[in-house]
């Protein structure tokens, strides 16, 4: 089996269903609930015998240790984290605390473990750091993607913290030879976002006719992934990355924000006709240290690990809107008291 951390997550229960509809062995998830995680998103799983479901944290050495010696994983996939930029503005320290200490404490727990295993055992054991591009900083305008090569230099309090991460996980590597993989990607989008990012945010407000909240002049560029082509990525890598290694993972799809909206305007528009979803679109003050351009350089996982995506933005954002349009249920259930706050803080101008 596997033991997946955050697969209540956006991308970690995308990955959770995708691997064992692709016939994957068991997983063990998890993850410890936090405002993104949700249960709901595991909902097609209850009652499989192939998936276990405990709530935890990846900072509490012991539970991980004991679910280690429990289920004898063949390897990790670390999605846990604080995820969200703005969140990480307004309270920095939720990221250190589980993006920093709680990886370090995830990685200690899995290297003692794994030291203890027997030596066929050892080699085939995978550790997978889900890590992200924002690690590299921004891009001017014409300048080559991000490659594994590329310096870290993160400017938001989420970025450094994942960056801080990601050279434990190096460390735990070079020190004392644990097989890890780390997987840098882009951008993001697909079912079960939870809807404070972009995409989602967007799709929420424009089904509700509420303001579009575009940050500054909305011409900052994104690498757009599409979330099932993410999570093949990591399979790949899994399979055929070379431990040590970090792999880029990109959608070759960068865009403006501000046409990312317009287009989500255009699918409502053909999708739910009725109002004029473009006319919501709304300039708001830009985010603190903005990152202006994330591109990925997707040449090494393309050679080495033979991977590509397979959905255009086009594609992606169709289906994407489609399933929020279908899962208007699970668009509610996730506006809870909580998600209404931060609303409130982030965008209402008295704050
Ligand atoms: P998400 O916020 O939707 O999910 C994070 C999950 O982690 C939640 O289920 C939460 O409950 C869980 N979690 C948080 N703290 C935990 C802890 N201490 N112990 C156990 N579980 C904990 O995030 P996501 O978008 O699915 O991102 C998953 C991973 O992918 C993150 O590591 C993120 O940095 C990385 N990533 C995301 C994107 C993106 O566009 N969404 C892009 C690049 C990298
Ligand atoms: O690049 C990978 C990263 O992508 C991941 O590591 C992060 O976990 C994920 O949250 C995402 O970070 P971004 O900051 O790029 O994503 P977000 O959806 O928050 O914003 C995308 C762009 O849209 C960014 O330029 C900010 C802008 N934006 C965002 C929101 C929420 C707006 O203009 N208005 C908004 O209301």
């Amino acid at each position: 089996m596997i033991l997946v951390t955050g697969g209540a997550g956006f991308i970690g229960s995308n990955f959770t269903l995708d691997w064992l509809a692709a016939g994957g062995e068991p997983v063990v998830n998890l993850d410890l609930l936090t405002y993104s995680g949700n249960l709901g998103n595991l909902e097609a799983l209850r009652g499989d015998a192939r998936h276990r479901f405990v709530r935890g944290d990846i900072g509490d050495r012991a539970s991980v240790a004991k679910l280690l010696a429990e289920h004898r994983p063949r390897a990790v996939v670390n999605f846990a984290a604080e995820t969200h930029v703005d969140r990480s503005i307004h309270g920095p320290d939720a990221f250190v605390k589980t993006n920093v200490l709680g990886t370090f404490e995830l990685l200690e727990a899995v290297r003692a473990h794994w030291t203890a295993l027997p030596s066929g055992e050892r080699e085939a054991f995978r550790f997978l750091q889900v890590s992200t591009d924002e690690v590299y900083g921004t891009l001017a305008p014409d300048a080559p993607g991000f490659a594994e090569t590329t310096p870290y230099a993160p400017n938001s309090p989420y970025s450094a913290s994942k960056a801080a991460s990601d050279h434990f996980v190096r460390a735990a590597f070079h020190t004392f030879g644990l097989p890890t993989l780390t997987t840098n990607c882009s951008n993001n989008y697909g079912p079960r976002q939870f809807p404070e990012k972009l995409i989602p945010l967007m799709i929420a407000n424009a089904l509700a006719g509420k303001p579009l909240p575009v940050y500054g002049d909305g011409m900052q560029v994104r690498d757009w992934l599409y979330v099932s082509d993410h999570c093949s990525a990591i399979r790949a890598v899994l399979a055929r990355g070379r431990p040590g290694e970090v792999y880029n993972i990109g959608g070759n799809a960068e865009m403006p924000n501000l046409d990312v909206v317009r287009t989500i305007c255009a699918v409502l528009a053909r999708e739910r006709p009725g109002r004029d979803y473009a006319a919501l679109v709304t300039h708001v003050k830009d985010r603190p240290g903005h990152d202006r351009r994330y591109a990925i350089d997707p040449t090494k996982v393309r050679r080495e690990i033979r991977w590509e995506p397979s959905e255009t933005f086009t594609s992606g954002i169709a289906k994407t809107v489609r399933w929020y349009l279908d899962n208007a249920a699970w668009l509610d259930s996730v506006q809870t008291r909580e998600y209404q706050s931060w609303i409130s803080l982030q965008y209402e101008p008295a704050h």
